[in-house]
């Protein structure tokens, strides 16, 4: 609601414009209202016989002018317009936006309504709700994770049934409502310039690769002191942190010695955003559901 002293400015400053232009149009119409000789002429002379001509508006563009000022009028009587004057129609935008949403719920409850007695194995078998979930999943997440979910350099393959934060399905929906954020520290200080490539030497034995039997001894000395804290004593990872299973041949980052290495010398911080905010609940849990259904756990 707006003061008497705005409600009256804006009032009147409405009304004045349309009298204004309502007055103009009439003005300009009487001025070619001239003597004989001075029809069609402002009166203005350049170089003994330039003229400048006042010809009338054509009545059809007149009239154009005319409607618009009568369109003004009703509309400021059946809409807002005047100050605090409602119009007769009562009509707001927040009316209007409320209604929008209403609708839109309501459209979307008879999607999602059914789905919310649902538990994870029902919706795992139930063909809609893995399309609204592959739907959703190319929406928010494929960016990262890939179209199929099979991931990249960095962002880890949700299809593989191997879990870096755990699989479990309150883990998963853990993930996507908080997000997740991996803290590998950079250790090149703490190892030494040796000591990282003897490290490094480890892990590639640990995942199977061949590496220098004598380095790979000597780096498993410095993981135990260095890496264990994450990675565990066999280096099979800790879900709690993020921290991956190195014994396998499922990579993050990748597998040759020269990723293991810029790792270990600079961290890793991977980052999964968190979905709480943005994405309802009934989509989280469709995503769960598609997310589990994808990795065939
Ligand atoms: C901005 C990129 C990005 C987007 C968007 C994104 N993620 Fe992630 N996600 C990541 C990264 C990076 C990780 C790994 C974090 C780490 O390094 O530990 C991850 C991890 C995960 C994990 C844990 C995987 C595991 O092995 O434990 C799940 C599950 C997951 N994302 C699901 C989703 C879903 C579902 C969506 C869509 C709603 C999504 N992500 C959107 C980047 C993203
Ligand atoms: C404070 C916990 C912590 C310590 C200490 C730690 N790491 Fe990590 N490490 C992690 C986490 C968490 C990740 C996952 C990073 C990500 O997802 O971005 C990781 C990732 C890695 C990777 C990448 C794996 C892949 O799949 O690409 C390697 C290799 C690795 N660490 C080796 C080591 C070594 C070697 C040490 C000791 C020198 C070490 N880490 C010490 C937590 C730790």
């Amino acid at each position: 609601m707006l003061n008497s002293f705005w409600n009256w400015f804006v009032i009147i400053i409405t009304v004045g414009s349309i009298l204004a232009c309502w007055w103009l149009l009439h003005w300009t119409k009487g001025v070619s209202d001239r003597s004989e000789d001075e029809v069609g002429s402002t009166g203005h002379v350049w170089d003994d016989d330039l003229k400048e001509l006042n010809t009338p508006l054509p009545r059809w563009w007149l009239h154009l002018f005319n409607i618009t000022i009568i369109f003004a009028l009703i509309y400021l009587v059946i809409f807002p317009g005047l100050g605090n004057f409602a119009g007769i129609k009562n009509w707001t935008q927040v009316d209007q936006y409320k209604a929008e949403i209403a609708s839109a719920t309501a459209a979307q409850e008879s999607v999602f309504g059914r789905f919310r007695d649902m538990d994870l194995e029902a919706l795992m078998a139930d063909q809609e709700a893995m399309e609204i979930g592959a739907r959703l999943f190319g929406n928010n997440c494929a960016m990262c994770h890939g179209s199929d979910g099979r991931g990249a350099k960095g962002f880890p393959n949700l299809a593989d049934g191997d879990w870096l934060w755990g699989g479990s399905h309150e883990q998963v929906m853990h993930t996507i409502n908080k997000g997740r954020i991996a803290a590998m520290p950079a250790l090149g200080a703490a190892l030494g310039e040796d000591g990282v490539r003897e490290v490094v030497a480890y892990v590639q034995q640990l995942s199977g690769q061949k590496a220098d039997p004598e380095m790979a001894s000597a780096g498993q000395a410095r993981f135990q002191m260095v890496c264990m804290a994450c990675h565990g004593v066999d280096g099979k990872g800790n879900q709690a942190l993020g921290a991956p299973n190195l014994t396998d041949d499922i990579w993050l980052y990748g597998s040759n010695p020269a990723e293991i290495e810029y790792g270990i010398l600079n961290g890793r911080n991977g980052l999964m955003p968190a979905f709480e905010n943005t994405l309802s609940e009934d989509r989280r849990n469709l995503l769960a559901a598609y997310v589990k259904n994808m990795s065939g756990s």
